[in-house]
């Protein structure tokens, strides 16, 4: 089966395609390293010892879009992660945001109709849930007004893929990511985040690696057990497979419903000093720290109920926070050596 992996020089997507080679698929990428580097693509082929087929497109650009689509036969799935994802930014650059990730929406859609698809996986996010009331929040949870115009792309994204999917034959699942971060084992694939980093991890890997001062924790007088802000921190290996699970499931023709959607994490809660912690302890390194101001926007505690995907998917996160800081880690210390 051939699957059509747009964005998939990027973090999460270079992983699931891995997972995806493994799993026997025949896989297609599409990138235009808005937010990645090529190098990733040798990497893909040396973890996975298969061959690739790359294309350098933007899915925003619609003919080349509805070119690639004529020359590449028989795509049977679209997965769907070539987005921009730096929250503070879109709430500077809305149109750049509502434009990149929107557009390559409508695009990978109309194309899904025009040549037979069929299977449509989207990579949405937790943060569609906000702050919730009641935890650990359900696919059933309610889905507030994102702050970011980020967030907003990821709840319109599930509406029109539900109104799609609605009224076409179009199969598709939305997978809620909570806090995607480690890297592959082999240390060749991971994050790159641009400049300085926004998210927690990456930020603590290069503050160990001596390429930030110190690592700001935002806010130690939260509702919580040490006062700092507790997430879902899920092993980005243990997403991959979640695609494919997800894949197979639609391609299998066993999906209960046409549109379904699925929070993906661990079902565990750690605090930032936890991560932290973990981080010191699985790597034996000290990490300068200082306790900042709560950042806009956050919020106190996030993490899922994940019976769904558990009992649906049939899918479980199976890597702790030991793996996740270890593999960071020594990814961050692979990239120093590039
Ligand atoms: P990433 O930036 O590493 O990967 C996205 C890839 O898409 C990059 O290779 C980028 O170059 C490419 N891309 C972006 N716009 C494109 C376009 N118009 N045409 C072609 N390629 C384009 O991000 P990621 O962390 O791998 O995230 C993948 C998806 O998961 C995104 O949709 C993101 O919003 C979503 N998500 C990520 C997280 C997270 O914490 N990383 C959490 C929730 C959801
Ligand atoms: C952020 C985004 C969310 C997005 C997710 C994945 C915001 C408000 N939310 O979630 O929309 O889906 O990333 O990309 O940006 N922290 C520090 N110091 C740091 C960095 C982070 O203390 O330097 C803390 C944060 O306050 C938070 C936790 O670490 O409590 C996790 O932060 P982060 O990795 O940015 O993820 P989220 O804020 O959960």
């Amino acid at each position: 089966m051939k699957v059509l992996v747009a964005g998939g020089a990027g973090y999460i997507g270079s992983h699931t395609v891995v997972e995806l080679l493994a799993g026997g698929f025949d896989v297609v990428i599409v990138d235009n390293f808005i937010n990645s580097e090529p190098f990733i693509l040798d990497n893909i082929r040396k973890v996975s010892g298969k061959s690739l087929s790359f294309t350098e497109l933007d899915v925003t650009d619609k003919n080349a879009l509805f070119s690639f689509f004529e020359k590449e036969k028989d795509i049977a799935a679209i997965i769907h992660f070539a987005a921009l994802k730096a929250v503070g930014e879109s709430g500077h650059q809305p149109l750049r945001y509502y434009q990149n990730n929107l557009v390559s929406l409508f695009n990978l859609l109309e194309c899904a109709e025009k040549f037979n698809v069929g299977n449509f996986l989207f990579s949405s996010s937790a943060t569609v849930y906000g702050q919730a009331e009641v935890l650990p929040v359900t696919e059933q949870s309610p889905v507030i007004a994102p702050e970011s115009p980020y967030g907003n792309t990821k709840k319109i994204a599930e509406e029109i893929i539900r109104d799609v999917t609605k009224a076409t034959n179009l199969r598709g699942i939305c997978l809620r990511y909570f806090n995607p971060c480690g890297a592959h084992s082999s240390a060749l694939l991971g994050e790159l985040p641009r400049g300085v980093p926004n998210n927690l991890v990456p930020y603590i890997t290069q503050t160990a690696a001596g390429l930030r001062q110190k690592l700001s924790i935002y806010g130690n007088d939260y509702n919580t057990p040490d006062g700092t802000a507790i997430r879902d921190y899920i092993h980005v290996v243990d997403l991959a497979k979640a695609h494919v699970t997800a894949l197979n499931r639609m391609a299998g023709g066993k999906q209960k419903e046409q549109f379904e959607i699925y929070n993906i994490g661990t079902g565990v809660g750690y605090s930032v000093l936890q991560v932290v912690k973990a981080f010191e302890e699985a790597n034996n390194l000290k990490l300068n720290y200082e306790f900042a101001p709560r950042r806009k926007g956050d919020t106190e505690t996030l993490y899922a109920d994940t019976t769904l995907a558990n009992n649906e998917l049939g899918w479980k996160a199976e890597l702790g926070l030991n793996d996740m800081m270890g593999s960071a880690w020594k990814w961050q210390e692979g990239l120093a050596k590039t």
